[in-house]
């Protein structure tokens, strides 16, 4: 019989927008009962409207274009930053709206026929900060991220957000490892599959109920470097990114990392959901019949940190900068071109790659002529994977990989 999840109590966006109850979410999510341990609760908001339905930060011009439920971060905008993309510049990908759930009654149910007991296994928000924590640096990055360039820049439909480069980040993750929580729970030899699931509301779309958000993992992988995840950049994660507890599944695509993580299936059998048959894998014409299979790993990509369409002045140097970053091996190096693709050299790399991170580069430039440029970067990494030409198609948007050509004018 499929464990259906109860959900930890919670106060609707309305009262944040409401205003004064903002300090009421807060309040009741810190107010852990005396026995408990003390529940850190993510900051409130400082503005009281989202402009995002169901995105409870605020989401202020200069640092994200709003798309639907989610938010994009403005690549160019990440120059200002470090390493680590602070959380309240960080995307969000919502199928419907953030739940402001309190970790004092949250719990975490792991259950399934792939456990030895066969009975479903709790773990209260204290049961599992009380377990070894583990921190690590990792990007999400949404599968679709860069969808759009298959559009401008190829020609090509696709259907999904249109994302530009910002469906990015990279934080300090600190949790639990999610191999310690299955083995307490008592994972049997024979299973194959877990699942985990968010407690945000189902995702209705056409009509159609499709459930909670969730997908499938191989045991393989969730008992490798996945983490259970309560703290973002040292403080708890923020409503929008999961609080209480998030997946983290580094490397992988976004989907992959369930925020607001509820419960999670361990089965002996493969499981799927509408995340695996539906969406996420390659559809199209240079695909199998049918689809592939259910993509996992991200990919690889380079940017400038520089508003498409941006002017720059002839006759003095500029300081290009810009990230590459590859889920599949360290970043080896960037190349860019300033001539449409004629010329190449190497970029300057700020930062020692480090697989599942990125790497800020630089490289100076003194415009000669005036009028329409196109800058290219390519980015190789240690496994001898390039950024290709053209993405290969498929019509969901997925794993865009090429080079981008970015236009700017030179004055
Ligand atoms: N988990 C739940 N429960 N609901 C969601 O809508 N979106 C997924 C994933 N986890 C999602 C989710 C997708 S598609 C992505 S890309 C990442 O969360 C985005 O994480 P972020 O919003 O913290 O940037």
């Amino acid at each position: 019989m499929p464990y259906s999840p109860a959900p930890a109590r919670r106060s609707l966006l309305k009262l944040i927008a409401a205003g004064p109850a903002v300090s009421a979410v807060g309040g009741l999510a810190a107010a852990a009962p005396a026995h408990a341990v003390t529940v850190p609760a993510p900051a409130a908001p400082a503005t009281t409207a989202a402009a995002a339905p169901g995105i409870v930060k605020a989401l202020p011009a200069e640092y994200f274009t709003v798309r639907g439920t989610n938010a994009e971060a403005r690549f160019d905008a990440f120059a200002d930053t470090g390493l680590l993309t602070p959380a309240e510049r960080f995307f969000v990908r919502n199928h419907t709206s953030t739940p402001v759930l309190d970790a004092a009654d949250w719990r975490l149910t792991v259950w399934g026929d792939g456990l030895h007991g066969r009975s479903p296994v709790h773990f209260t928000y204290g049961q599992l900060r009380d377990l070894p924590s583990v921190t690590r640096t990792a990007l999400i990055e949404c599968a679709g991220n860069g969808r759009s360039l298959y559009t401008s820049q190829q020609g090509e439909p696709v259907t999904g957000t249109s994302w530009t480069l910002g469906a990015v980040g990279a934080a300090r993750w600190r949790g639990v490892r999610l191999s310690d929580v299955l083995r307490r729970a008592g994972i049997a030899h024979d299973a194959v599959d877990v699942q985990p699931r968010g407690l945000d509301d189902p995702y209705v779309s056409g009509g159609v109920d499709y459930g909670r958000v969730r997908r499938p993992l191989p045991v393989a992988k969730a008992l490798d470097d996945v983490i259970l995840a309560y703290e973002m950049n040292g403080e708890p994660l923020p409503y929008d990114h999961g609080y209480p507890v998030r997946l983290v599944v580094p490397n992988w695509v976004g989907i992959a990392s369930i925020k607001w993580l509820g419960d999670i299936e361990v089965s002996t059998r493969p499981l799927g959901s509408p995340w695996t048959t539906d969406w996420y894998r390659l559809f199209g014409a240079a695909h199998p019949a049918g689809g592939s299979a259910p993509i996992s790993r991200q990919t690889l990509k380079s940017a400038y940190q520089l508003p498409f369409g941006a002017t720059l002045e002839s006759g003095r140097v500029h300081r290009l900068t810009g990230r590459a970053w590859s889920a599949l091996a360290p970043v080896r190096t960037v190349e860019v071109s300033t001539d449409g693709g004629a010329h190449w050299r190497h970029a300057r790399l700020l930062d020692t790659p480090r697989r599942g991170g990125w790497v800020r580069w630089t490289v100076p430039w003194r415009p000669h002529t005036t009028g329409p440029v196109t800058l290219l970067s390519r980015t190789t990494d240690t496994a001898g994977n390039t950024q290709p030409e053209r993405a290969v198609h498929n019509t969901q948007g997925y794993l865009f990989n090429a080079v981008v050509r970015h236009p700017i004018t030179v004055v």
